[in-house]
């Protein structure tokens, strides 16, 4: 039996991992002592950068946490991502940087997977897919509850079968990456229908995930059946987000107006706040992280230059709604929203 139902009972709002620097283990202490779950993110970080964020969490005393892992998927077809580089031409003279090979990895799959085994963190969350069912129990034997992400009832039915103890279901409004297990098949549905639906269809706890912005956001995902919320867009400018400065001013800038899906940066669909590249770049191919990797330099050097029009902006819909106050009091006034809604946080 998993300990994550007690765990969102007590602590249902939860803070997204968020992978590239943002979910940092200053993140995650801070919701954590103000009553939150936090998660750190080990997409995209070498094995030995986990271990360490997981040590340096335990270290100041905080256990009510997780760990989120990218399952990898199959490689793109050569040709698709020869045609991505040429597009990119413009982009890398501009930076005066080259792209980057276009790799296919797993993103050290079992490495993190031993990995997590030895350490069994409390939660550990899965997106871009639902791993075999022997690795869910590896992690739960090792003490860990597991939760995959999906994006439709198919997702959450296939990840429960699998010995899943719980789901989040990523509704359309949220900011990131599209967590499907095939992008072709996104539910793409909002988040309080998605949340009704997969509630209605599994047993195991629902986290709610999309657009929780406010105290009322988190109430009427609650109220369609979710056990717990997951926020990220919310803590993405806290003092305590690793996001990039040009990423938290854009989050705030009254010229950039509104979010889309977009596989230009990383050949993956991610909601990100409409800038210059995902305009110009409309077409990107299925391709992930083929994509990732050759437009990383680019997203770099755009970052040095402080250039926002270059960087990947991830943002859910509900961004300008993002305040830079301290994690704990965007914790703080979501409880009181959701209490004078009528619900607990
Ligand atoms: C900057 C950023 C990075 C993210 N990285 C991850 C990640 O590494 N793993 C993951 O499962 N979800 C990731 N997500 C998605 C969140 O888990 C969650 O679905 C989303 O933030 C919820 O919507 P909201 O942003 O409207 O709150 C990310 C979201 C953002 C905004």
């Amino acid at each position: 039996m998993s300990h994550l139902s007690d765990l969102l009972r007590e602590r249902p709002l939860v803070q997204a991992p968020m992978a590239g620097g943002t979910s940092t283990p200053e993140l995650v202490e801070a919701v954590v002592r103000a009553g939150g779950t936090g998660f750190l993110a080990a997409g995209y970080l070498a094995p030995e950068r986990v271990e360490e964020q997981v040590a340096q969490v335990r270290g100041r005393g905080v256990s009510a946490f997780g760990v989120n892992v990218f399952v990898p998927g199959p490689a793109a077809d050569p040709a698709v991502v020869e045609g991505y580089r040429g597009e990119l031409h413009a982009e890398a003279e501009r930076y005066g940087v080259e792209p980057g090979a276009p790799a296919h990895d797993d993103d050290a799959w079992d490495a993190k997977i031993d990995l997590l085994e030895r350490l069994g963190v409390p939660v550990v969350s899965f997106t871009f897919g639902c791993p075999d069912g022997n690795v869910l129990r590896r992690l739960q034997e090792a003490g860990s509850a597991v939760v995959v992400s999906v994006t439709s009832v198919d997702e959450a039915l296939l990840a429960v079968a699998r010995g899943a103890d719980g789901v989040c279901a990523q509704g359309a409004e949220a900011g990131g990456h599209r967590a499907a297990f095939d992008p072709a098949r996104d539910g793409n549905l909002p988040a309080v229908e998605l949340v009704a639906a997969v509630a209605g269809a599994v047993e195991a706890p629902v986290i709610g995930a999309g657009g929780v912005m406010t105290g009322g956001d988190a109430a009427a995902l609650l109220d369609a059946g979710a056990a717990a919320v997951q926020a990220g867009t919310a803590f993405l400018r806290c003092p305590e987000s690793g996001a990039r400065p040009a990423h938290k001013r854009a989050l705030a800038d009254p010229a950039l107006t509104g979010t889309a899906l977009t596989r230009a940066f990383t050949g993956r669909p991610a909601r990100g706040l409409v800038n210059r590249f995902v305009t110009e770049h409309p077409e990107a191919p299925d391709a992930y992280p083929e994509l990732h990797h050759m437009t990383r330099p680019l997203r770099a050097a755009a970052a040095r230059a402080g250039d926002a029009g270059g960087m990947a902006l991830w943002a859910g819909t509900g961004f300008r709604r993002a305040t830079d106050d301290p994690a704990a009091e965007v914790v703080g006034r979501m409880r009181r929203e959701a209490a004078l809604a009528g619900a607990r946080l």
